[in-house]
Parts: structure tokens; sequence; C-alpha cells
């Protein structure tokens, strides 16, 4: 590869260097043009002529040029590579860009954060992104430096697993072999780690995705999250306190990040409460915030369990701890059972909990005592749990451990104020994917085969917005303009156009229809028919049939009636009567009997791509 960093041009001045990146910004001064080339490293500025009148912002382009001081007056103090410039001697564009949806060179923050996500690609070319991506990686990098000194090895566990109680809804898979059954995603790997000290394994970590349907917030990421998994055996609490700070102290120092007081200091629970007024606390000044000081703290000797609104009790962290030794013979009685104090420590962090652990139950008796104080029956606890009792039942070793969230403890080291800054494709707060669209529609024939019925009226009606909105979604991003109509419920071309105040033969009438077996859709104005024979003769087709209500729904997902234009969203081949396209106008039902759309004729042509010839009458 013979690219060169932008951010090492500054050391090869006088020499001829070949750089590729993006155009960053361009300015046009008539007869010389300046742009600023970037990559992931920085940005430079490159002096051309005439053949730079054609680039636009974000284009790829190839540029050798010399590099030259620049002088004195000239020199830009507030960039890296401000004291050079390039002289271009060949420019060459690899990829013209269309105009971006979004601004690139800006830290965007004012930006819409659903437009953001939605164009996430092009959000993490900016520098601020780039470099939260950047620190991540390095963050991990370091992590496994200091826990590979330490023998510690890195295991992954199962993602397809069976639900684990951290406190969340579970996100379940549904099985093919076995119908009717489901999958959990993990809320975290709690159950495997202590699986694995069952197997001797002794020292374990883990960057560790994990699933949680729990109402997102700014320090809570939706659906999913990053830990850095730990489970150490022969432990005591101190021990995982002593490596997780020790840890932090060699990564931060690295990083030259500083910290505000080491060791960290330690409160128990109601030194907290009586403290701060919470078990999480911001120990900051503001000449600390200034200065990025990050501000640790353990919370320690919690209450092992809490009392359920019902009048029962649960645990407050979790139920796979170990109470204080001094309170086993409590826990194995059930005896005095809101005093009992667990092993359970938390990592604070300018008032986040950036990390939970605990010493763990480590006999079957132990962890049964947990689930019986919670009101399990013995089926119950056997049914959830019985393969963790086993285990500990085969000489489990003493064990504990630990789990930083990663993206808390970036989002603190940043400054960010929402936690999806730090994480490249994370899940907007109304829990749909970046980029692509998840959750979506699953086919009918899908959801049989997984044994799986939808209630009927949940069917239709997330069905439709998903139509609507994947329409909504393509002329969004092809920039159509188009005019939404919300209206009563119409099941007739005839009422759609009397509701809409249009005339018939501007709408556009979707018909699917099967062409030798195989489903098709036809679009005619609304007053027309298709004239069969003729569109048999043209696309050499032997037999023509309309397809039944039943077929519609199963292809399109809609009811007939509501049926849009748009046979290339449901991957069926798109015929346009020739009247459409041309027509100046063109009114459709938008995957829903109350919702149209009217956008120009030349525009539907444009973005559903269709077959088009003349064949109605
Ligand atoms: P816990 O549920 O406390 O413990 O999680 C540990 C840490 O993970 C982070 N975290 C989150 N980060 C971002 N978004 C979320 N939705 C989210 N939920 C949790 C927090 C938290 O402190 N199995 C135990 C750990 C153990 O005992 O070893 C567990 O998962 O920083």
């Amino acid at each position: 590869m013979k690219k060169i960093n932008v951010q090492d041009t500054v050391n090869k001045v006088g020499q001829i260097v070949e750089l590729y990146g993006w155009v960053d910004t361009k300015r046009d001064h008539k007869k010389i043009v300046f742009i600023d080339l970037r990559d992931r490293t920085g940005a430079v500025q490159v002096v051309g002529g005439e053949e730079f009148k054609a680039l636009s912002e974000e284009d790829v382009v190839y540029i050798k040029g010399l590099v030259k001081k620049r002088p004195d007056k000239m020199v830009n103090q507030k960039t890296k590579t401000g004291n050079i410039e390039i002289e271009a001697k060949e420019v060459r564009v690899l990829n013209k860009t269309k105009p971006l949806p979004l601004p690139v060179n800006t830290d965007g923050h004012d930006i819409d954060e659903e437009v953001r996500l939605k164009y996430r690609y092009l959000d993490i070319r900016r520098p601020r992104m780039y470099k939260n991506l950047a620190l991540r990686s390095k963050f991990i990098d370091l992590i496994r430096q200091h826990l590979f000194k330490q023998d510690f090895l890195e295991i992954e566990t199962p993602i397809l697993s069976e639900t684990t109680p951290e406190g969340a809804r579970d996100f379940i898979v549904p099985s093919r072999l076995q119908p009717g059954k489901f999958y959990a995603l993990p809320q975290s790997p709690q159950q495997y780690k202590q699986l694995l000290m069952v197997g001797g394994v002794e020292k374990y970590f883990q960057i560790a995705r994990c699933f949680r349907d729990e109402d997102p917030r700014a320090d809570r990421a939706y659906g999913e999250f990053t830990q850095l998994d730990i489970e150490m055996s022969f432990v005591e609490r101190i021990d995982v306190m002593n490596l997780v700070e020790g840890m932090m102290i060699d990564i931060y120092e690295k990083l030259n990040i500083p910290i505000k007081q080491k060791p960290f200091p330690v409160f128990t629970y109601d030194e907290a409460i009586k403290k701060y007024g919470a078990d999480k606390f911001d120990l900051r000044t503001e000449e600390d915030k200034k200065n990025n000081v990050q501000a640790f703290a353990w919370v320690v000797d919690f209450p092992f369990f809490e009392k359920t609104p019902e009048g029962g009790w649960t645990f407050t962290h979790n139920p796979f701890s170990a109470p204080k030794p001094e309170f086993m013979k409590d826990l194995l009685e059930k005896k005095n059972i809101g005093k009992i104090l667990t092993t359970q420590y938390d990592l604070v962090c300018n008032g986040y909990e950036v990390g939970g652990g605990s010493i763990r139950n480590h006999t079957p008796e132990g962890l049964k005592a947990v689930f019986e104080i919670m009101g399990l029956s013995e089926d119950e606890i056997n049914l959830k749990f019985g393969h963790m009792i086993e285990a500990l039942s085969y000489g489990a070793p003493p064990h504990g451990g630990i789990a930083p969230g990663i993206d808390r403890l970036l989002t603190c080291i940043t400054g960010e104020t929402s936690i999806r800054e730090v994480i490249a494709m994370p899940m907007s707060s109304g829990g749909r994917t970046s980029i692509m669209k998840a959750p979506s529609v699953v086919k009918e024939e899908k959801l049989k085969e997984l044994g799986i019925s939808l209630r009927q009226t949940m069917k239709q009606s997330e069905t439709q917005k998903s139509v609507f909105e994947n329409i909504k979604n393509l002329l969004d991003v092809n920039k159509i303009s188009y005019k939404l109509i919300e209206h009563k419920p119409v099941f007739t071309s005839e009422d759609a156009a009397k509701i809409r105040g249009s005339s018939l033969s501007l709408g556009a009438k979707a018909l699917i229809m099967k062409a030798d077996k195989k489903p098709i859709m036809i679009v005619v104005p609304g007053d027309k028919k298709v004239d069969t024979s003729t569109f048999k003769k043209l696309y050499q087709i032997k037999d023509l049939e309309m397809a039944t209500r039943e077929e519609v729904k199963t292809i399109s997902g809609v009811e007939v009636g509501a049926v849009p234009p748009f046979g290339n969203l449901f991957k069926i081949p798109l015929y346009f009567d020739q009247t459409i396209a041309d027509n100046k106008t063109v009114f459709f039902n938008a995957g829903s009997h109350s919702k149209s759309i009217s956008m120009k004729g030349s525009d539907l042509e444009k973005v559903t791509k269709p077959i088009v010839g003349k064949f109605s009458k």
C-alpha cells in the first residue's frame, strides 16, 4: 500500500506523497482551489487549480502532491498539519458522492439522533466519533494486555442460551428444531462463568455482549451493551476489588487520564445513602470535571434481599452472590432475612454505577436457600437452576467476580452525555437498530416453520405500519417530495379518489396477480382495467389470474385495497401501465386503508423501477 497517513505529511516536507481520503471542505478562489483532504488520522490542506473545480465535499480522492512548508503568516496553529500544505500534481476521483443527508465535519451533537443513527456509517466519519471508537479499541486492548499478564483466559460463552436473571426482560429467539420453544439471549454470562470455575479455569474474562430489554436512559444502552466480565476462583471480596482497581489504575495511567483518589475510597451502602442519598454519586469538583478527572469509589455491604410489593423477598443485586460469611448461618436458616448483607461490591465513577460483582454461593445449599427465600418452589428451582445447583455439588471451588460496564466507563472518560456516543452502531431509543430496520416483519411462511402465529390485531397493525414506514423510508432516502394524506378508511378506488379530492384516473391501482403461477404486481390507473390479452402477449405469459385475498396478504403483508404500487418492496416483478409513469401526480394507498400518498408519477417510477408498457383498457 502506497497510502501514507495524512498526519505523517508534516514529516515529508519537500517530498512527493500519495494521499487517499475524503474531501473534507473545499474553498474555491477562482484560479486556485483549496481542499482539506481527510483520512482517519486528520486533515491537510491541498492546493489545486482547474482540476479541483469538479470536486465535491465527501468525494473519495487520490492525490499525489508535493509537501511544502507554509509561509509563516499562513500557518494555521489550530490544526496538526497547519504548517504545511500539499501542492497537487495529480488528482483522481475514486468515487463521486451524492450530497450527504447530514454534515460530517461538525461535532454532530446538534443533529437529530434518529438521522445520525440511520446514517451511522456516515456519522462515524466525523472525527469525534472516530476518536471515540479508537479510544474504545485502545481501552479493550489495554484490558487484554493487563489480564493476560496475570494469566487470565479469554473464553467465549453462548449467546443462544437460557434466561439468567439480572433484573431485566429477556430477548427471546424461537427454535425451529423444537417448535414452541425459545432461546433467551444472555443478560450476562453469569451462570456460564461460574460453570467455568467449576470446570477449573480459575481465571476467566470475556469482552461480553449482554442483552437486556429494559427502558433506555442516557446511561443505559437499549438492547445490548458490553461488559468486561471477570470470574476468579479461590478469592475473597478484597482480591477481586484489588484486581479491578489495579487494572483501572494501570489502564488510566497508560491513557493519561487522571484518577481522583488512589486507592479508591470504599463506602458501605449505609454510609453512601446517608452521605449522598444514593448508592452512586459523583465525587468530582467543578475543577475536576474541567480536567477530566475520573472519581472512582467502591460501595459494599448492600442488603442481600428487599421486600417485593407482594410482601415476599427478592434479591437486590445478584441471586448467585454469597452473603458475607457472618450471615451465612442466617441465610441457610432463612432467619433475619432483611438484615443479611451480601458480598456484592459496586464500582462507581463520576456518578454512574460502572461495575458490579460479588463472591458467589459455591455450595448447593447456599444457592438453594436464596431461591427458597425468594419463594420459589422445589420444582421451580429445579427447572430454572437445577443445573447450577447440581454443578455446585461436584466440588465447585469458592469463586467470585465482577463485570465493569465498558460503555459506561468510556462515557465517563469521554465526557459524552449519552452512552450511544461510544458505541459504533447502537440502537435508537425507540429500539430500532442503526441503519438496518430491525425489528422487522417476518414472512408468514417463516413463522409457520417456527410454529408461531401472531395475534391477528397486532399482526395487521404492525405490518401496515412497517409497509408504510418502508415506503416513507424509500422516498426519504431518495429525497423525493410527496404528500401524506390521512383519511377515513377507504376500500375501493372510487371512495379513495373521493376522499382524496382527486380524479379516479390519478389513482394508482396496484393489483397482485399470478403470471404462470408466480406473483407479480400490475399497476393501472383507478379508472382502467388490465387488458389481460395485451399483457400476456407483451410479456409472453400463458396464464394470468388475480391472486386471492389470502395470497395478497401473504405476499404484501397488507389487505386488498391497501396495497401500494411498490412491488419492489415485496420483491415481486412490477409492471406499470404507461399512463402511471406519465401522470403529473399519482395517488395511492400507502399500505393502509387510511393513509394515502401523492407524488409525481415520474418519481414513483424512479423509486420503484417498474417495467413500463401499454396494457390498460
Ligand atoms: P450488573 O447487572 O450490575 O451485573 O451489570 C454490570 C455492569 O454492566 C453495566 N450495565 C450496563 N451498561 C450499559 N447499558 C446497560 N443497559 C447496562 N446494564 C448494566 C453497568 C453495570 O455496573 N453478572 C453481573 C456481574 C457479576 O456479578 O459479575 C452483572 O451483570 O456498568
